[in-house]
Formats: structure tokens, C-alpha cells, sequence
């Protein structure tokens, strides 16, 4: 038996988890009809597969119809959700893990036109700001509905199979009742922590009532809301103690802060650039003050910094959530010695502002995390081997190159560049994007293992190429930055890669044109205001920066607001002009009847890339297959055929930035599902 503190088993009550790591409570939205079929149990089969202890299924399972969810969750208050739920958890528990749900009540946070467009109730006539419905005072006939709702849906997943419950009571109705800032009832819900508390227990005695004492109840809740007036760390001890000598839970699960805000929420979940396991001490201190199970998850990505949280018994489950959308097999590469095969979660946060944006997560970088029955995590032999050569080494050929390995073939890969990488590279010169380039490193480890050829610092051309008598051909060349929009004046202006490269040195009095609205734009402002350049970003679209989205941005904005960048939305920068040492810009509307002149001493430019495509067009007509992709053979995942050429001695394929400019999981997708059928 191991002596590694992660694969100790732990022994919660009656349940025995086989270790001590978790995914917890997390909706990737790809329930369908509010149900968990197919793709969802795939998802939660793989993680179970892996190794993990326990998997919390959903976040934020819905009890009630007025509790209507902003993503896709799960209906918990649907009688025919039991037999998918059945089914989802006889698959987890044949792999050895253990299988919760975590139910809500969202209270405000949610909107009055979602589902059945019921009105939102929360303690208080306070809108929560990031999802902006004014609720309804809630009402005594809509707290006993709402405790019988939570009851029926805990004995629905009782009947499903299900190991326990969560309650989710951060920011959630549950919350709402117990934070001083969202209660202004009187009467018995509302004054005194009794009153506000009262809900929460009324709930856990209302279904320890219908479950029965062997079903695992635990509440995941703030234990301090780091708000003015909000619950403090004070009264969220005394909450910790009162939940525990309640009797009626079997562990706690911390949470430090608010999620009313899209600050708050990225504080509670923080993202890249900002500091791991930053409330592990703090879930320590609640253990501590207990001596009761405690469960705790934010930002702990790695199996060291996971060890430290068991070993040094600040929590005796540890959660590695996103980790696991990174790689369902964490467990399993522990206890095979094959740590520095997990793929690093590097906390891009592409799985969470997806689904705040009305989508399905996915990971940055593995394109197969929640399309487990269309693409594999682990790649099977191909029956022939072939010679795979790619050129190019950003995600898109790195991805290429490792599938292409994995699938037992000989790869060359050529790297114009000195090293690997390309606009990730690029993107982690930033500080708070640095941990972009474990995409990078994890796939050279890989590649390195499985035999690839490199040659770096070498610009292929069409001979190279068929000088290596492939078989295949994989262009993935990425782009360049694309400037030329202006109707005068292209050459005046300079891209946001020449400023984040530091090719371009940052002017004093800046403009940055951002019709991309990625990462690029934010990064050169930052580059530029920290250097003491006054900065504008300018940009066409009604919002600032929409492919960041919601919880990326929080970190700019902080840096950024503190610089006094200037944020102008709805212009559209048209032409530049010379005058003296100066820039005029000319400043247009896509709404009309505007031309106004500003001037500037550097122009910036954010329009994505332009394919860097030359070489494909150079081999194309050596090609068998003249480069076709046939997209119904690569959606049905079946090996290309298109055959277009008699002469043609290779097949010829384009992925990535080379074909269009998209983003890094849209690279690793072009790469994976066209590699794994080769
Ligand atoms: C896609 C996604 C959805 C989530 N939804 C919920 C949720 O509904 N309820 C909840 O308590 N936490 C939710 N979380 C938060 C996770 O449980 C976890 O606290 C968070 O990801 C931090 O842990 P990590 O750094 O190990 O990922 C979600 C996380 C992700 C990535
Ligand atoms: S998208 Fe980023 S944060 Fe989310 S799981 Fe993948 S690597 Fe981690």
C-alpha cells in the first residue's frame, strides 16, 4: 500500500472513498432536457475511470421551478431525471468512485425570463449584479414550497443511486437567507443568525427527514463573504460550528468569498496569474476550529500543492476540479508513478467563461473533456505506421505531433522559430498569462517520449517536405497579425503582438483599435500603461474585449482601471493620417452619421491573424488529396479519403490559425480530430 497522503482512503461515515481527492460540485451544461444522458455520463464515467474518490455530479441541480437555471444544469425537481441519474451512477460506482449531486435553490441568482418565467424570490428586493433580476420578497407559502422541493429532489437522488447531497449555500438562496446583506425579513427567517440560519436547517432536517441517516449530506458554504456587512469570518465560524453540531450533516465544504460579481466569483475560483490554493489556509482554520470532515477546492492544480493540503491536514478531501477537465486521469498517473504525464489545468478559466456565455465547457487544451463519446482521452495505435510530417510547432502542430506519436507513427515536426510555441508563446510573455506555456511543455514532454523529430529554427519549404517522403502532411503555421483594415494609412500602424513581443516600443499616448477583442488587445494596454504610455481601446462591438469574457476580464480590469486606460465602445477606428510627429485618427460608427479626428503619437491595432498559408498553397497540387478535408468523415470521426489527385504522394491538411484565425482549444480540436483518425 502507498504511503502517499493522496492515496490514503478516507471513511466518511458508512462511505469509504478510496482516496483523497474529488471533483467537486461543477455544471459543464451539457445536460440535455435537463437530464444527464449520454454525454454526461461519459464526462462523469471518465473522471471516475481515472481514480477519482468521489465525483460531484452537477453544480447547482435545481430543486424548484422558479429556480430556473441561467446555463444549462440539471432539473432535479423532474421525477423522470431518476433513471438517467440511475444509470449515470451504477456506471460511476462500477468504477470504483463514489457519486454525489450537488442541489440549489438560486434565489436571485438566476433571471425571471429563463424557464417557465416565474418571478425570482430571494430574502430581499436586492438584485444580484450579475445576473440583474429584481427578485420578489419571498413569502411564507414559497419557504415551505421551497423545503418540500428540496426534500422530493433529495429522495429523487436517493432513488437514483446517488452516494449523498450537497446544498449550495454561497451566493444561492440558501446563502441569501444567511447573509445579513441579502435577508431583510422579519419575522422568524430574517434578524438574528438563528433566523437567518433557520432556512438552511429547515432544509437539511426536511431531507435528512425523507433520506434516512445513511445518505451523505454535506453544505458547501461561505464561511466568510469578505463583504462589508456580509457574514464574516466570525459568524462563519460560528455557522461551521452550528452546521456541525446540528447532527444533520456529515461534512463541511469551504468557500472564502462572494459571487455576486464577476470579481467576486473569480476570487472565489481564481484564475491564471493569480495565487494557487489561496483559501486552503483558511479551510484549514475551519478544520481546525470543528475537528469535523472538511472539503475544500479553489485553485489547487497540481498534485504537490494537493499532497501539502492532505499532509498537512488543513482538509481531508481536496478538490482538483478543473484539474480534472484537464485530465480525468490524475489519479491514475499518481498511483502509476506518471506525474509528470497529467496535463496541467492552467487555469485559463475557458471551461467557466464558456458557460457563463450560454455554452458547454471545454478545456483549452484537451479537446476531448466533454466529448468523451466522439474523441478519445487516450489514443489508440494506428493499424499501419506512416510518416507524419508537420510544419509548424504552436498548439495546433504540437497536438498534431503528439496524437500523430500516439498513434505509433514517425513525426517530424518543423519550427521556423527557435523554440516551440507560437502565439502561446507569445501570450505568456505577459505575467498573468505565464502559465499558458505548460500547453506547451506538457505537449514537448509528450512528443519528446513518443520519439518526435524536431527541427527548430527551420523555415520548411515545399522540398523540404517532400523531401521526407511522407505520407502525411499537417500544415499548421498559424498566422500573422492582420493590420490592414483601414482604408489609409496600414502602414502607420502597428499590431498588439509587436507590442506584447517587444518588437515595438510602447508609445506615450496611445490608441489601441481592438476589433478582435481577445486577449491580445488587454495585454498591450497593459504592456503599454505600465510602461506610462496613456491608453484608449477603442473598439466597434457594443461590449470591450467579448472573447476574454466574464471572469478573464476581472484581472485585466483591475490592472487596468488602476492605469486609467480609457474604455470607448461602439467606434470604429477608419483611417490614420501623418501630421508632423503626430497620428490623426479618424473615427467613425458603424451606427453612422459620425467622423471625428483624434490624435496620437502610436496606433495599435487587435484584428486576429491572417493564415500563414504559402507552403500549403505550394503543396497543394503535389497532394493526393488536394488538401480537401471531407467534413463528414471527420465529424463521424471516420479516416480521410478524399482523393483528388492520381499523381499526389502525400495527403495535405491545414489546422489552426493556418486555415483561420480562431483560439488555442479551436487549434487543439482541428488537431485532435483530424490526427486521431490518421
Ligand atoms: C464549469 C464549472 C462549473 C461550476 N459550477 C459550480 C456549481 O454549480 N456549484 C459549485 O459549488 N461550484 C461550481 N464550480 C466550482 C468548482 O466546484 C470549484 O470550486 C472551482 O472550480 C475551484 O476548484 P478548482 O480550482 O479545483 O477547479 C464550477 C466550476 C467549473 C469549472
Ligand atoms: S480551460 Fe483552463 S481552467 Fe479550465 S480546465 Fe482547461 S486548463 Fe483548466
Amino acid at each position: 500500500m502507498s504511503n502517499d497522503p493522496l492515496l490514503q482512503p478516507y471513511q466518511l461515515k458508512h462511505l469509504t472513498l478510496r482516496n483523497r481527492i474529488i471533483v467537486t460540485a461543477h455544471e459543464p451544461a451539457y445536460p440535455q432536457d435537463g437530464l444527464p444522458k449520454e454525454r454526461y455520463r461519459a464526462y462523469t464515467v471518465e473522471r471516475a475511470k481515472g481514480g477519482v474518490a468521489m465525483t460531484m455530479t452537477a453544480g447547482s441541480a435545481a430543486v424548484s421551478k422558479d429556480s430556473p437555471p441561467v446555463f444549462n444544469n440539471l432539473l432535479a425537481y423532474k421525477d423522470e431525471i431518476v433513471p438517467w441519474i440511475r444509470e449515470m451512477t451504477d456506471a460511476v460506482h462500477e468504477e470504483g468512485a463514489a457519486i454525489m449531486i450537488q442541489l440549489t435553490h438560486l434565489g436571485r441568482r438566476t433571471r425571471w425570463d429563463k424557464g417557465e418565467w416565474l418571478p425570482v424570490v430571494a430574502p430581499s428586493h436586492h438584485r444580484e449584479a450579475s445576473h440583474r433580476a429584481f427578485p420578489k420578497k419571498i413569502e411564507d407559502w414559497d419557504i415551505e414550497r421551497i423545503i418540500k422541493d428540496f426534500a422530493d429532489a433529495a429522495e429523487r437522488m436517493k432513488a437514483g443511486g446517488m452516494d449523498g447531497v450537497e446544498l449550495e449555500a454561497y451566493g444561492h438562496l440558501i446563502d441569501q437567507f444567511a447573509s445579513p446583506l441579502t435577508n431583510e425579513l422579519d419575522g422568524p427567517y430574517g434578524g438574528s443568525l438563528d433566523n437567518r440560519m433557520r432556512f438552511c436547517f429547515d432544509v437539511l432536517k426536511a431531507i435528512r427527514a425523507r433520506v434516512g441517516d445513511d445518505f451523505i449530506l454535506g453544505v458547501r458554504y461561505t464561511a466568510d463573504e469578505c463583504l462589508p456587512g456580509g457574514t464574516g469570518k466570525e459568524e462563519g465560524l460560528e455557522i461551521s460550528k452550528r452546521l456541525k453540531q446540528s447532527g444533520l450533516i456529515d461534512y463541511l465544504n469551504v468557500i472564502r468569498g462572494h459571487i455576486d460579481t464577476d470579481a467576486g466569483l473569480t476570487d472565489v475560483i481564481p484564475i491564471q496569474g493569480m495565487a494557487n490554493s489561496p483559501h486552503l489556509d483558511f479551510a484549514g482554520e475551519i478544520r481546525a476550529a470543528t475537528n469535523f470532515p472538511t472539503f475544500h477546492a479553489a485553485k489547487i492544480p497540481d498534485v504537490a500543492t494537493a499532497r501539502h493540503a492532505i499532509a498537512s491536514g488543513k482538509v481531508d478531501m481536496v478538490g482538483m476540479t478543473r484539474a480534472h477537465m484537464t485530465d480525468p486521469h490524475i489519479v491514475r498517473k499518481i498511483i502509476e508513478k506518471r506525474e509528470e504525464d497529467i496535463r496541467p489545468c492552467v487555469g485559463a478559466n475557458y471551461c467557466l467563461d464558456r458557460i457563463y456565455q450560454g455554452g458547454a465547457a471545454y478545456c483549452i487544451h484537451n479537446a476531448a473533456t466533454g466529448r468523451e463519446l466522439t474523441m478519445p482521452h487516450s489514443i489508440a495505435k494506428a493499424d499501419r505506421r506512416k510518416k507524419v510530417v508537420i510544419i509548424g510547432a504552436g498548439p495546433a502542430g504540437l497536438e498534431a505531433a503528439r496524437v500523430a506519436g500516439e498513434r505509433g507513427h514517425e513525426v517530424v515536426v518543423f519550427e521556423a522559430a527557435n523554440d516551440p510555441g507560437g502565439q502561446i508563446r507569445l501570450t505568456a510573455q505577459s505575467e498573468r498569462r505565464r502559465e499558458m506555456i505548460s500547453i506547451i511543455d506538457w505537449r514537448m514532454i509528450q512528443c519528446e517520449k513518443l520519439g518526435v523529430t524536431f527541427h527548430f529554427n527551420s523555415w520548411a519549404e515545399a522540398d523540404t517536405v517532400q523531401a521526407e517522403n511522407p505520407d502525411v502532411v499537417i500544415i499548421a503555421t498559424g498566422g500573422l497579425p492582420h493590420t490592414e483594415v483601414l482604408s489609409k494609412g496600414n502602414e502607420l500602424v502597428v499590431s498588439a503582438w509587436d507590442i506584447i513581443s517587444g518588437d515595438v516600443k510602447p508609445g506615450t499616448n496611445v490608441l489601441i483599435f481592438d476589433d478582435a477583442g481577445d486577449h491580445a488587445g488587454l495585454q498591450a494596454a497593459e504592456f503599454i500603461a505600465k510602461a506610462g504610455g496613456k491608453v484608449e481601446i477603442m473598439t466597434p462591438d457594443r461590449s470591450f474585449a467579448p472573447e476574454v469574457m466574464a471572469m478573464n476580464l476581472v484581472p485585466y480590469m483591475r490592472s487596468l482601471q488602476k492605469l486609467d486606460v480609457t474604455f470607448t465602445v461602439t467606434y470604429r477606428l477608419e483611417a490614420v493620417e501623418k501630421s508632423g510627429n503626430e497620428l490623426v485618427a479618424h473615427v467613425g460608427s458603424d451606427y453612422g452619421g459620425i467622423a471625428k479626428q483624434r490624435t496620437f503619437d502610436q496606433i495599435v491595432i487587435n484584428h486576429g491573424t491572417i493564415p500563414l498559408d504559402d507552403l500549403y498553397f505550394e503543396l497543394k497540387p503535389a497532394s493526393s488529396n488536394l488538401g480537401e478535408v471531407l467534413h463528414d468523415q471527420l465529424i463521424a470521426g471516420r479516416p480521410q479519403t478524399a482523393w483528388r489527385n492520381a499523381d499526389g504522394k502525400f495527403q495535405l491538411f491545414r489546422i489552426g490559425d493556418a486555415v483561420a484565425a480562431r483560439n488555442t482549444h479551436a487549434a487543439i480540436y482541428d488537431a485532435l480530430r483530424l490526427v486521431k483518425d490518421i
